[in-house]
């Protein structure tokens, strides 16, 4: 069995009740959230963890998108289980998607998340990049899979579909 196996159609309502207790209520009125409605998420990027009684305790889902016409991942919903954050399951479901995006030959990440925590995994702010409002755009953070990816790439995120 896989540390962080893929996640299957029957593990969607276990994610999404992991999500719910992860994040304050009405999380899907995220703006982010536009950028994800009737679009398939990437299989290979969705990852969960269980613990050893079978519960999922962690889990990560990425979603294609376009700035422009340049195609990229967007990352999260990042989760992990309040009762097991600061184990390090956040940051071993993000570096395995990581390096699974980079072997599957994608080449940009961006996310909407907190610069202290993402700057670990090499996320920097991202100018110019602008997710469906309201969103802050200090949080509009982006990771180049090959180097200069993001370099010229500006514009309004848009659902993949
Ligand atoms: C954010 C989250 C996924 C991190 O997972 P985790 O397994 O707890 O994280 P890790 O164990 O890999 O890392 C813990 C470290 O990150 C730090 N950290 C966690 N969240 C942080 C944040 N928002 N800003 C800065 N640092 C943060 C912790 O203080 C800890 O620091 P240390 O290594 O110096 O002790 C998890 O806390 C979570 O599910 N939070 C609620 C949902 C959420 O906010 N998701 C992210 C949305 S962008």
């Amino acid at each position: 069995m896989e540390a962080y196996p893929q996640e299957t159609p029957e593990d969607w309502w276990e994610v999404e009740a992991l999500l719910d207790s992860c994040f304050a209520p009405g999380r899907t009125g995220l703006s982010s959230y536009r950028l994800r409605e009737g679009v398939a998420p990437v299989p290979a990027l969705c990852r969960l963890r269980r613990d050893r009684t079978g519960i999922v305790i962690g889990a990560i889902r990425c979603w294609p998108v376009r700035v422009g016409a340049a195609p990229a991942l967007l990352v999260g919903p990042v989760a992990v289980h309040p009762t097991r954050q600061g184990e390090g399951l956040g940051a071993a479901l993000i570096g395995e998607v990581v390096e699974r995006a980079r072997d599957g030959g994608h080449e940009r990440m961006l996310l909407v998340g907190d610069w202290p925590y993402y700057r670990r995994f090499g996320f920097e702010k991202l100018t110019g990049v602008e997710m469906p409002p309201p969103t802050n755009p200090e949080r509009v953070l982006g990771l180049a899979l090959v180097e200069g990816a993001w370099d010229g790439v500006a514009g309004e995120v848009v659902r993949a579909a």
